[in-house]
């Protein structure tokens, strides 16, 4: 492509660090559809005619069903998916093809591939996203009331519902689904026509190719348009949240599952046995997911870090960027499919749930919310008293319930009957009716809103 200037050929070690085409194919398609659209905008501000641009127009198309029959024959002598299409191009339409390069260069052309590409993992993560929320607005849905144990440390902290903590995920993955949004809305501009950085004298019209491939409006700097990629970098850290979001649930349903807790069962399809110990059922879908931020952060750090201290405009190092998005788009999807597959499956245990609840003293907060509430003791004193109480029923290895009136009175006499009605996990999470607390009621609230607004989303989305 540059025969003019040069005599020799690359070395070896030069092609191999230099070629990029092993993993810029994936660019295949986005490459294809922004060279038709610049060749049909070529033709209608008349700087390539109408013969030739159609020539183009077909020739790429049948370039495209090539790549993607896994008919074609990529090379790294040609370095990239840019130079392997044109290349091709020219064996197949002859003269034209070299028409084609008219007024861009790689640079804008990389940007504009690059853009459409991670766009379309954009959208492949919100729908993602939000089949994986109705996923959980079921669970919430059908376990509104039962009753488990809440935790802070890990520690039993006060009863909770089960469609409560479910609904929790609902909410972080709503703000993951605006992250993407609001990331695919700042890179909705093309870079295409910024050519190599300075623009072009060519009198090209980037209105025409950012219409055409979808985008907003053209992106106001050519200097910026062919440098920036933060928008690589929005999508990363939006995937690297919703991957720590998708890593806490995988972490609870690993102990959850456990025999020590059997809070959940896992379906077969979405566990392993063990090659040697035969009652084994492992959450390795639960694991590997928790374990996909790894790669996902690394991402995020590696193609900042190449792009810190980079002058204006393009450097090659920015062709850096690509394996590490790539594979990072790649985990986030592969991680949304396997918990969406793994919530849905996935069965409650709610005996083992309420028993949980029950124990580790969970109502104390109740029992000490009634001694102000009925008997006017302030707080700090009521929290001493129930304190006192719980030290009484863990000697006696016993919970709340368990004591008796007289215990009970032994500990403060203004204390009557009545007090064993807060001492039931039902009684407490049904008390607890403030807003977004987690009460069956408000909990039915919240899923009915939830689905409200994500039948509205759907509604709009096909408008
Ligand atoms: N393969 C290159 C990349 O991914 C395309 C742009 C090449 N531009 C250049 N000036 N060498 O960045």
């Amino acid at each position: 492509m540059w025969g003019g200037r040069f005599a020799a050929g690359p070395d070896a070690i030069m092609e191999a660090i230099n070629a990029s085409i092993s993993f810029d194919k994936r660019l295949a398609r986005q490459d294809i559809e922004g060279s038709r659209a610049h060749a049909t905008m070529l033709a209608s501000t008349g700087i390539l005619t109408d013969s030739d641009a159609e020539a183009i127009r077909e020739g790429l198309l049948t370039i495209l069903s090539e790549i993607e029959g896994g008919d074609f024959a990529f090379s790294a002598a040609l370095e990239d998916i840019h130079m392997n299409v044109e290349a091709r191009l020219k064996e197949l339409i002859g003269e034209p093809a070299g028409r084609l390069h008219t007024g861009r260069s790689r640079n804008d052309q990389v940007a504009t591939d690059f853009r459409l590409w991670v766009r379309d993992q954009a959208d492949a993560a919100i729908g993602g996203l939000l089949s994986l929320q109705r996923a959980f607005l079921d669970q919430a849905e059908a376990g509104a009331d039962w009753v488990m144990p809440g935790f802070t440390h890990l520690q039993t902290a006060q009863p909770v519902t089960w469609g409560h903590h479910m609904m929790a995920y609902v909410e972080m993955l709503g703000r993951d689904v605006s992250r993407f949004r609001d990331a695919r809305a700042r890179m909705n501009e093309s870079p295409l026509g910024a050519a190599a950085l300075a623009g072009t004298s060519f009198p090209i019209d980037r209105e025409i190719t950012a219409k055409a491939l979808g985008f907003d409006r053209p992106c106001a700097n050519s200097l910026d348009a062919v440098s920036d990629r933060d928008f690589a970098l929005e999508f990363l850290s939006a995937a690297t949240i919703c991957a720590m979001h998708l890593s806490r649930f995988a972490e609870e349903l690993v102990i959850w599952s456990s025999a020590q807790f059997r809070f959940v069962r896992l379906s077969d399809r979405f566990s392993t046995g063990s090659s040697i110990m035969p009652q084994k059922k492992n959450p390795d879908a639960a694991e590997l997911i928790r374990a996909k931020i790894g790669r996902i952060l690394g991402a995020n750090v590696a193609l900042l870090t190449v792009m810190k201290g980079l002058p204006l405009a393009y450097s090659k190092d920015m062709q850096e960027d690509k394996e590490q998005v790539f594979d990072a788009a790649d985990s986030l999807l592969l991680a949304l499919a396997a918990m969406d597959g793994m919530v849905r499956d996935m069965t409650a245990n709610r005996d083992a749930l309420e028993t949980a609840a029950a124990s580790g003293f969970s109502t104390a907060t109740d029992l000490a919310d009634w001694l102000v509430r009925e008997l006017g003791l302030p707080f700090r004193d009521a929290h001493h008293v129930t304190g006192a109480l719980v030290k009484m029923a863990e000697d006696r290895g016993v919970d709340l319930p368990d004591l008796s009136l007289a215990d009970v009175r032994s500990v403060h006499d203004g204390i009557t009957e009545a007090v064993f009605g807060v001492l039931g996990v039902h009684n407490s999470v049904a008390s607890r009716t403030s807003y977004g607390g987690t009460a069956p009621a408000q909990v039915r609230a919240q899923v009915a809103a939830w689905r409200e607004r994500l039948d509205k989303d759907a509604g709009a989305d096909q408008t």
